[in-house]
């Protein structure tokens, strides 16, 4: 089969590899329908981590049909369609019984990580019966890709851990698909105020179209400064970092207003320095962590009832043999105009 191959910094490509096979009773193959990459994928593209072996296949997101089961898998069956959750979790250890998912004994993120992911033909998937969703029928295949890691990142890690209230003033710092999810998400809650900061004027424009109140582009403008007028001199009760970079995050934690959250969602390569001497009184929170996916089920429903839009993450669609051109424009969003890009074997 074909599939995208990591072989270090700057350095992936499409290959001919041999097709995955059910190693335990609880495995599940899965014949990939559509993928699409994650702002993870390009951070270790880029050299952010250092954890992922030179001959994995990349990607942790995506639908596809039950291709084949093991003998203990019993809530799914050859030909069932499936989303694959970017964590795999085996559903009985201690942290898993807390659906602490992310920190599962036997998983957690794996899938590309220490196994091979989903952009290829098809992937192996361990512990299939907690670590798949079935799909309804009345969510499409592209749109049920965002709820493999970016919607439920957005929300749980972003949303749900800043505790956004009814009223409040937030910021989304990044406006990639991941702070998109949490910019949709968070609508679940009303807030008054929604500043989402970017350096992509595009993206920033599609903010302003899914709900955004104000947007900041960090290039052009001082974020503490715009972020106090547009909040009377307050700051924001909740500052999400969705980027994964030093200055993202101390500009979170320069923005918030005491008793406030900031909710770091990004993936980080380096050390942050945080201005202790000044954050100590502010009675801030601040929080982090990998998507547990478990709130996979609770967004199955809100995509399915149109609650949320998260079809219109989607900008680009691109065949398997094309993915190398479709990291390109993912990495190039600026330029390209692009969000979420799809990618179908
Ligand atoms: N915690 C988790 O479980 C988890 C899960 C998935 C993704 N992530 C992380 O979330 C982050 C976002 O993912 P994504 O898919 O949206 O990635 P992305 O690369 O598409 O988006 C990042 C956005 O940040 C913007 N940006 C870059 N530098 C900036 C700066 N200095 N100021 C303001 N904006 C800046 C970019 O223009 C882009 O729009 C990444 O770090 C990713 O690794 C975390
Ligand atoms: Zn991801
Ligand atoms: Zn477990």
């Amino acid at each position: 089969m074909k599939a995208l191959v990591y072989h270090g910094d700057h350095d992936i490509k499409l290959e001919e590899v041999g097709q995955p096979s059910i190693q335990t009773p609880k495995d599940a193959i899965v014949k990939i329908v559509k993928t699409t990459i994650c702002g993870t994928d390009l951070g270790i593209y880029k050299g952010k981590n250092l954890y992922m072996k030179d001959g994995t296949i990349l990607g942790h997101e995506g639908v596809g049909i039950i291709e084949e089961v093991g003998d203990g898998v019993v809530n799914f069956k050859k030909g069932d369609k499936v989303i694959i959750s970017c964590i795999t979790s085996c559903g009985t250890c201690d942290n898993c019984k807390k659906q602490l998912y992310a920190h599962c004994k036997d998983g957690g993120w794996i899938l590309w990580h220490l196994i091979n992911g989903t952009q290829a033909e098809y992937v192996r998937i361990p512990y299939a019966d907690n670590s798949l969703y079935k799909l309804p029928q009345n969510i499409d295949d592209e749109t049920a890709v965002m709820i493999s890691d970016a919607l439920p990142t957005g929300f749980e890690i972003g949303v749900l851990n800043g505790k956004v209230q009814p009223g409040d003033a937030i910021a989304i710092v990044g406006a990639g698909p991941v702070g998109f999810a949490s910019l949709l998400t968070a609508q679940f809650f009303s807030p008054s105020v929604i500043i989402v900061v970017d350096l992509d004027d595009n993206r920033l424009d599609m903010a302003l179209k899914a709900g955004a109140t104000h947007v900041i582009n960090s290039g052009k403008e001082d974020v503490a400064a715009r972020v106090k007028e547009i909040t009377g001199g307050d700051g924001v009760d909740v500052a999400i970092e969705a980027v994964g970079l030093p200055p993202t995050l101390t500009v979170c934690a320069d923005i918030v207003k005491p008793g406030g959250n900031v909710a770091n969602v990004g993936v980080h390569g380096k050390p942050v320095e945080l201005k202790m001497e000044e954050l100590w009184i502010k009675n801030i929170n601040i929080s982090m962590g990998l998507v547990n996916s478990n709130t996979i089920p609770q967004l199955i429903k809100a995509v399915g009832s149109n609650k949320i839009n998260v079809g219109s993450l989607i900008t680009h669609k691109f065949s398997l043999g094309e993915i190398e051109k479709a990291y390109d424009v993912f990495l190039n969003s600026s330029r390209e105009h692009s969000m979420k890009v799809i990618v179908a074997p």
